[in-house]
């Protein structure tokens, strides 16, 4: 939460993967602090559901007399530079200036034991959560950096900590690249009024994690190794993104917080 009363009004965040999930999630709570919301996604419906649910609060809070933010969906694959730089022209396009960036669209594509991971599955990993996470910091941190201001949170995994042994080594090691990539960003423009963090949680209730649970037993595997006897909310994550980009936190970046419910299985 911010320390300043309507921080967030009038300011923009592009949220990437927000068609779902932790990212759709996001969107909602920035909506509910009054800034205007670009919900990105490579699935268009996603996209234009999520940008509709926030259309539907910020009608409500308007009507309610609230500040009210817009919104605006965009259908963009962020393993593609040229959509990328697109996405931020046209977020700047729209609500002139973009204070913050989320960079929540990631996945392990597939599950696979070490040996079986091919060439295909390795770029494709690689391709969304690192050179996604790339791409959108490139694109985005020339604006930030001539507003001498801009905070952006990547999304790590826990996984980089454990390594993701036995079904997600690919990814486990894609997310250790960003939680690094985001170290380095944050440190090279410290001086600068940009901030960079990542997150790195345990397992949170979404599709993703639906399908991380390739079996029943995985399922309760995981459970099971979670202190808390529960999955996140995607909530959860949500108000971390916040709080990290508020004015609450200003001598906090490079730094990825682990958000697990005291541990967990990968
Ligand atoms: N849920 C978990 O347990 C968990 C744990 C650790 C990290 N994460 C990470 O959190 C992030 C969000 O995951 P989630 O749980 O909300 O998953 P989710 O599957 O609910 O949402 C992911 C969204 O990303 C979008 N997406 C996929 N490929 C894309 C692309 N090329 N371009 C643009 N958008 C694309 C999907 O369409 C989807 O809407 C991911 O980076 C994931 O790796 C999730």
């Amino acid at each position: 939460m911010s320390k300043t009363p309507d921080y967030f009004h009038g300011k923009t965040i592009v949220i990437t993967g927000a068609g779902s999930g932790i990212g759709r999630a996001t969107a909602l709570i920035f909506a509910r602090e009054g800034a205007n919301v670009v919900c990105a996604d490579i699935n268009e419906n996603a996209a234009a559901e999520t940008a509709a649910m926030v259309d539907a609060h910020n009608r409500a809070a308007q009507t309610s007399g609230s500040n009210a933010g817009r919104t605006l969906a965009l259908t963009i694959d962020v393993t593609k530079r040229d959509a990328v730089n697109d996405m931020i022209d046209l977020a700047i396009g729209e609500f002139g200036s973009v204070q913050f960036l989320f960079n929540s669209a990631g996945s392990a594509i597939r599950r696979s034991k070490f040996l079986d991971i091919d060439d295909d599955l390795f770029e494709r990993t690689y391709d969304l959560n690192v050179k996604g996470t790339f791409y959108g910091m490139q694109a985005v941190l020339p604006h930030m950096l001539t507003n001498k201001f801009g905070v952006i949170v990547n999304m790590g995994s826990q996984s980089h900590k454990r390594g993701g042994p036995g079904s997600g080594v690919h990814y486990a090691s894609a997310k250790g690249a960003v939680v690094t990539m985001t170290m380095g960003v944050a440190r090279e423009f410290a001086t600068q009024g940009i901030r960079a963090l990542s997150i790195s949680p345990g397992p949170i209730d979404t599709a993703f994690q639906a399908a991380a649970a390739t079996s029943p037993e995985m399922a309760a595997q995981m459970l099971n190794d979670v202190p808390m006897k529960r999955f996140g909310k995607a909530e959860e994550i949500g108000e971390l993104v916040l709080f990290m980009c508020s004015d609450a936190c200003g001598f906090m970046t490079a730094d990825t917080v682990y958000v697990n419910g005291g541990g967990g299985f990968r």
